[in-house]
Parts: structure tokens; sequence; C-alpha cells
């Protein structure tokens, strides 16, 4: 009899559910879009019961598409946006604030302050984080400052925080579970890699009380058990993973100098480095791979804010094409060697940048630029900071053998070629690139005993179609030097 695991992939723009079998292969999908808030410039948040409610309809979705009851799951396992912010009442359950989304800057000020304060150091030495407003402590803080009585209630142990994996435990679960993983706990700048434990300096810095905060396990444990009037039966959730790390996972990448890129709103690059948590020079991120039996596993990891983004407001911002599969078409007209450049700095630049005021630019323009030019930048500006991140990870030493790709843009031929060859790296795409979801039902599985070892699973992946670079190393640096160039017009650093 086949065993099934049920993947919960709650997203910053959707909440999706996949049921898979044993081989990783997909059977049941549903996916849910919800509202995105933005109160004010640079503020956004979601609504954490609007995104609790549509995991539980995907949830539901999912097993009725793929004919199978919540009964015959070996297990859940829950892979979510990172970062993002939950504050709620342990009593009620209710929260206390909207989310505040990883992608939100109202704490840019407060930042800046701790920065020129001279922490950032202590930040880098502790969590493998830089100081930035991308990261959860500082928005917890800023929850507990705006909402009336929030900081007394939470030093009374009557608020609990969490991000969306453990929002969507407690829920799961009645509130009988409270609790995060390792790799959710390294993104809130609270955590302390090295000794993974809350830091009870960093606690006191941002100002966060550890009343309110979660438990934290492998990636692979016993989280709890969902209440039988969610899915219909009672069912073990078995892994956590915040998507990042979880895409890691599904893309069997368990050796240090394995990589992986995921191509969604924005484009995360991550390099496992084994036992090795390594400090860049380069302003990438320290963070963790996954934990699994007690045992960390570190990795480095490139944040890029906008990737598929960018497409999207080629597409519904200056309406340039009527859906992202048109790129293609246009890029196939205008070739590589493309003269305009797209900086997509919509809300400032991640990795290895970290300019939150940047702001983004079309360069290169001249009267024979058309629609297809620019549309072709902007697939072109995804393999530039994909570069960006490579060029910091090769300058830190780190070793990085081939690139795994996976996320929306990874299906599009053009994107992935002219990745190969502006990396000068082998790229490969596997059979299954909804590698985000599949890292979470490995967790469960191997939590469960589906799989037994991470061999098992390793085997499990298959490369669909790899990318060879073939284009010449004096065009290469001819275009990679005009991205640098238009870069360094938006940045402020
Ligand atoms: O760090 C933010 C990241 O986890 C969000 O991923 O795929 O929801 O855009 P995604």
């Amino acid at each position: 009899m086949s065993r099934y695991l049920l993947a919960i992939d709650q997203g910053t723009t959707s909440s999706r559910a996949i049921v898979f079998d044993e081989t990783g292969t997909i059977v049941g999908v549903d996916q849910q879009e919800f509202r995105q808030y933005f109160p004010r410039d640079g503020w956004v948040e979601h609504d954490a019961t609007e995104i609790w409610d549509s995991t539980l309809a995907v949830c539901r979705g999912a097993l009725a598409k793929a004919g199978i009851e919540a009964a015959g799951l070996s297990g859940i396992g829950i892979t979510n946006q990172r970062e993002t912010t939950v504050v709620w009442d342990r009593q009620t359950g209710e929260p206390i604030y909207r989310a505040i989304v990883w992608q939100d800057r109202r704490t840019a000020s407060l930042c800046t302050k701790l920065k020129s304060d001279g922490y950032e150091d202590l930040v880098v030495e502790r969590t493998g984080l830089l100081i930035d407003p991308y990261f959860s402590a500082t928005k917890a803080a800023w929850i507990l400052d705006h909402v009336d009585g929030a900081r007394q209630r939470a030093e009374d142990g009557e608020l609990a925080f969490g991000t969306v994996d453990s929002w969507l435990l407690w829920n799961l679960t009645d509130g009988q579970s409270h609790y995060t993983d390792a790799t959710n706990a390294s993104r809130t700048a609270l955590f302390n890699i090295h000794d993974q434990s809350w830091d009870d300096e960093l606690l006191k810095l941002f100002r966060v009380p550890k009343a309110i905060l979660p438990d934290v396990l492998d990636s692979a444990a016993d989280f709890g058990t969902t209440e039988s009037r969610w899915l219909g039966a009672p069912v073990a959730i078995a892994g956590i993973a915040g998507d990042q790390h979880a895409a890691l996972i599904g893309q069997a990448c368990f050796q240090p100098g394995m990589a992986k890129s995921t191509y969604g709103t924005g484009c995360f690059l991550m390099l496992n480095t084994g036992d090795q948590a390594l400090r860049s020079e380069n302003r990438l991120l320290t963070t963790m791979a996954y934990r699994l039996n007690g045992k960390p596993c570190y990795a480095m990891e490139g944040s890029i804010f906008v990737a598929g983004a960018a497409m999207q407001w080629l597409r519904d911002g200056l309406k340039l094409i009527s859906h992202a599969s048109e790129s293609s078409a246009h890029a196939e007209t205008v070739g590589v060697n493309n003269p305009v450049y797209l900086v997509p700095a919509f809300t400032g630049l991640g990795a290895p940048h970290w300019d939150p005021h940047a702001r983004g630019a079309i360069m290169g323009l001249t009267r024979d630029t058309g629609i297809a030019e620019i549309v072709t930048a902007g697939l072109q500006s995804v393999c530039y900071q994909t570069k960006d991140l490579v060029r910091a990870i090769q300058n830190d030493g780190a070793p990085l053998e081939g690139l795994r790709v996976d996320g929306g843009m990874s299906v599009n031929d053009w994107v992935m070629q002219f990745l190969a060859d502006i990396l000068n790296v082998t790229v490969d795409r596997p059979r299954v690139t909804e590698t985000t979801a599949l890292g979470a039902a490995f967790l469960a599985g191997l939590q469960t005993g589906v799989y037994e070892s991470l061999d098992e699973v390793s085997a499990l992946w298959e490369c669909e179609r790899q990318f060879h670079p073939v284009m010449t190393p004096a065009l290469r640096e001819s275009l990679y030097s005009g991205w640098l160039d238009a870069v360094e017009r938006v940045c402020n650093n």
C-alpha cells in the first residue's frame, strides 16, 4: 500500500497544499491566494486569520483532489514564508495585530540606529544574519510597542510569538503545540545558531521577552497532532522548515558544496556548508540548512527580494506582456547581447548590497529600445542578481559545485540557459520543481519512517534537464560589467 504525505507550503502570496506519494510524485494540489495589505509606503501585512483559513481550505482541497482521507496520511510537513511575524493571545488564539511580512521595512530606522550603535558584529556573530528590517526581531518588538498593553501582557506570558509555521501549528493542534524548528528560528535574529538556543543578550537588545517564544525542535520532529475536526482524523505533524531550507532539502542538497536557487517572488540561493557555519566576508547570510537528530547543518544564503516579482510588474504594472510565458519569445528576438539593464530594486536591494533605500531603474535606453528589450532585461536581471550572489560565495572561498534550480521561473529554458552562461556554472533542473513542498514532505517522511535516511531521499531526486555554459568569457564579462555599472548607479552604499 502506498504511503502519502501532506505538505503545507504557506507562501507570501498564496497558501498551497500538496499530497505526495512516497516516491515524491504529486497526487493532489490545491492553492489559494490571499490578500496583501500595504497600509503605508514600505509596510506589508497579512491577515494571520486569512493565512490559517486559506491553509486549512487547501489542505482539505488537496486531500479531496488526491482522493485520500486524512487517516491515510503518514504525516504532515509544514513549510512557510520565513521571518513574517505573528503575535497572538494564548487564551483566545486571536492575533493581536496583522502579521508583519518579511518584505516590510517599517523598522528600517531602528535597524540603522542599532547598526550605528555598533551592534551589527554581535548579531552577525551569534545569528549569522545582519541587522535589517527583513528579520523577525524588530517586527515583534514593533508589535509589542504599538499595540496597547501588549508589552506587559507579553512579559506576563499571555501572548505568543511565532513565524508562520508556529502560527499554523498552534491552530492545527488547537493551541496544544507552541514550537518552531531550527531553520525558522534562525531567521528571527534572536537565535544563536552556534549553541542552538534563544540568545538572552539578543532578546535584551531587540526587547523581545522570552516568555513569548516557541520551543525550538529539529526540522523532523514530533510537533503534535492535528485536531480531528480540521481534516477528519488526527494526523502527526512531523516536519517543519522555512521555505528556502525546505527547497534545499527537496533538492537533496545534503553534501557541502551543493547549492540550490529558488525563483519565486524573490530568489534565494542556499549553499550547504555542512557542520561549518562559515562567516561571509561579502555580506551573505549564515543560516541553518536544517537540523536533524540534534545535529545542525549550516548554509550560506543570498537573498534577492525581487525576481519573479519583476516579471509580474512588467505584466501587471507596465502591461508589456499579458502572460509571463510570452517573455521568452521576446528574449529570443533580442538575444543575450541586450544593451538594456533593468535593476528591480523596488523595495531596496538585498544580498550582497543590503541597501533598503535603493530604488529600481531601467538603463541603456535608446530610440531602438522596445518592449522586447525591456522584457528581456527583466529576465536577465534575475540571472545577473544570481551572479552577484555566486560571485560573493566564490569571493568567500566557499565551494560551489553546480546549481540546482526550482520555482516558477526555472521552467523558462531561455532564462536557465542565460543563467548557466552568465554564472559559468552548470545548472540542473529537477523533474519535480515543487521542491519546497517536497522538502517538507521529505522531513515528515523521515520522522514517520516513510524514509530511513537522507540517502534514500537523495535517490528520489531526478534531473530533468542540465544547462551547460556556452557563452564566451569576453561576452560574459562585458554583459556583467554593464550590470555592475547599472547597480552602482542605484545603490547608496
Ligand atoms: O525569506 C522570505 C522567503 O521565505 C519568502 O519566500 O517563496 O514566499 O516568496 P516566498
